[in-house]
């Protein structure tokens, strides 16, 4: 039923294009023929405007250009609608565009007192950017540009350095296979917060170089495949001085195996480290250097193990995420000293079979820990000792699908669902949250979960 609705709403766009040029129009239909959304006319024989400077004229009554918009707040958006066939929610699949898309971003902004301060591109077919013809004379004001999937190949020395006040930068899901000093120049390095490179093919350390980044804070490198090509030895890179201001760093799927230990030396400031994806067997040791680590991502990993010295001198940690991996244990200590985490997520760890009950230091410790959100669901545990956590602080918690043993060992939860008065202080019944979390394919689905049910199933 559902797909015969899919099928019925699948909507096509068409693009018309007549003998005499005079209108080129970008539409999209639905299935009754009705225009669902009227994407911009193109005036070719109206054209006053061309003469050659620039490529593209948007924001003008007779624009002569691709899909672009300009929209509140500054913002240019020239991105190819494209519609993602995930979008099910919507009912809208199998939509396609098929052009025009912009091949460069030398364009003319019509509107005078339209003053870009975002400026997207993102999904057209801009294979080089060029100096002088990317906003030419608008570049001062643009914080944010994207020219993400493209296909970008080239980058000419020098096409960002009039960008005076760019802040973030998304060259994500292009063809590049190197960004040198000389497009990530001192210029631009004196107002770059942002840099995103994911899914570019780089083929070692030696393909970026980020020496002029000094305002950095975030870097996104995800799907990168540097080490693979090594192979798979350490390398001897190390982030430069210059990122110390790094304060976010993303290798997501990156097909790391090891780092050396002076990897992240320099990353003197950094707080979120995503390593969600790589092939790492234990706790890398450069991330124990971290001293101002608070998020930590080592989800889908191979780590068997996690004990007291895997973290020791991360103890500004607040959030920890290992989900999907391949941990058996986690030793005495582990969590130990980490007086502001409030999150571990581990769910989906189908060997985790054993946490030992003073993981978070709650035995011997009279100072409690303050956890808030905890999830070991779909795991391999038979009992969660009763000392693990200071029960009374959560506010998520998510334990069914585990393969739970009714013992006596157990006795403290299972009563404590049995008579809600019971001694234990932590309340299944009263918990203002109770969540599900699971993982599938790269997503946290939360949902509402039967606690409960999960639970007498032992
Ligand atoms: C294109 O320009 C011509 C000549 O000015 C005009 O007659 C026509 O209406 C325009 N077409 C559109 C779709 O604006
Ligand atoms: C087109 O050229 C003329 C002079 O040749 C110039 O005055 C005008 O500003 C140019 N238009 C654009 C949009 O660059
Ligand atoms: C030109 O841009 C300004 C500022 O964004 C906006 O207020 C105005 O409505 C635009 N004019 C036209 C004709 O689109
Ligand atoms: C960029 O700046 C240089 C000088 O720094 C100038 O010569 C050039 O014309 C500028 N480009 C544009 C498109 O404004
Ligand atoms: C960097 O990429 C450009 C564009 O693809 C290529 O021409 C150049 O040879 C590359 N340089 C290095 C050092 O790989
Ligand atoms: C923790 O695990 C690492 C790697 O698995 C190991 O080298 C280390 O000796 C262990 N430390 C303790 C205290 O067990
Ligand atoms: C757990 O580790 C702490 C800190 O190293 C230590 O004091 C304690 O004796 C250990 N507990 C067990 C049961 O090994
Ligand atoms: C789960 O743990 C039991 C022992 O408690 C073990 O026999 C079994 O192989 C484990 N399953 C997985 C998937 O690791
Ligand atoms: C309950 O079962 C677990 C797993 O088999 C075991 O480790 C534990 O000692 C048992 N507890 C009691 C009180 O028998």
């Amino acid at each position: 039923m559902k797909f015969v609705t899919l099928v019925l709403l699948a909507i096509i766009i068409s693009l018309f294009s007549l003998n005499n040029a005079e209108t080129l129009e970008g539409r999209i239909y639905d299935k009754n023929d009705r225009i669902e959304h009227q994407l911009k006319t193109i005036n070719e024989s109206n054209n006053e405007f061309i003469n050659g400077t620039f490529d593209y004229y948007v924001c003008g009554e007779n624009s002569k250009a691709p899909y672009c918009e300009c929209q509140e707040n500054g913002q240019l958006k020239c991105d190819a609608p494209v519609v993602k066939n995930s979008d099910y929610e919507n009912l809208l699949i199998n939509v396609y565009f098929d052009g025009p898309y912009f091949t460069n971003a030398n364009i003319k902004i019509m509107n005078e007192s339209f003053i870009p301060k975002t400026a997207t591109f993102n999904s057209n077919q801009i294979k080089k950017l060029e100096k002088d013809k990317i906003l030419p004379g608008n570049e001062a004001t643009v914080e944010t540009l994207e020219i993400n999937s493209n296909g970008i190949e080239e980058i000419e020395n020098g096409a960002f350095n009039n960008f005076s006040s760019l802040k973030s930068l998304d060259l994500s899901k292009n063809s590049l296979s190197n960004i040198s000093a000389r497009v990530l120049t001192k210029e631009i390095g004196s107002s770059l917060k942002k840099l995103d490179l994911s899914h570019n093919p780089f083929t070692s350390t030696d393909s970026f170089d980020f020496t002029n980044l000094e305002k950095l804070e975030e870097l996104i490198l995800d799907g990168i495949h540097i080490y693979l090509s090594n192979n798979y030895e350490k390398t001897d890179f190390i982030f430069p001085k210059s990122l110390s201001n790094l304060k976010k760093l993303s290798m997501r799927d990156c097909g790391i195996i090891s780092f050396n230990d002076k990897i992240f030396d320099n990353l003197i400031n950094l707080e979120t480290l995503d390593l969600y994806g790589n092939y790492f067997s234990s706790v890398p040791e450069s991330i124990n250097q971290l001293t101002n680590l608070q998020s930590l991502n080592l989800g889908h990993s191979f780590i068997l193990n996690l004990n007291e010295t895997s973290f020791k001198n991360n103890q500004k940690l607040s959030e920890f995420s290992m989900v999907a991996s391949a941990l058996r244990n986690i030793d005495n200590c582990t969590f130990c000293k980490k007086p502001n985490l409030k999150k571990v997520m581990l769910y989906q760890n189908r060997h985790l079979s054993y946490i030992h009950e003073n993981a978070f230091g709650n035995v011997d410790s009279e100072i409690l820990h303050s956890l808030e959100t905890f999830s070991v669901e779909s795991c391999n545990l038979s009992i969660i000792p009763e000392k693990l956590l200071n029960w009374n602080s959560l506010t998520e918690f998510g334990i069914g699908k585990n393969p739970f043993i009714c013992n006596c060992s157990m006795a403290w939860l299972i009563n404590d669902l049995l008579s809600p008065t019971h001694s234990v202080p932590f309340l299944f019944r009263h918990m203002k949250q109770r969540r599900s979390f699971s993982y599938n394919e790269d997503k946290t689905i939360l949902e509402d979960f039967d606690f409960e049910t999960n639970v007498y199933k032992v």
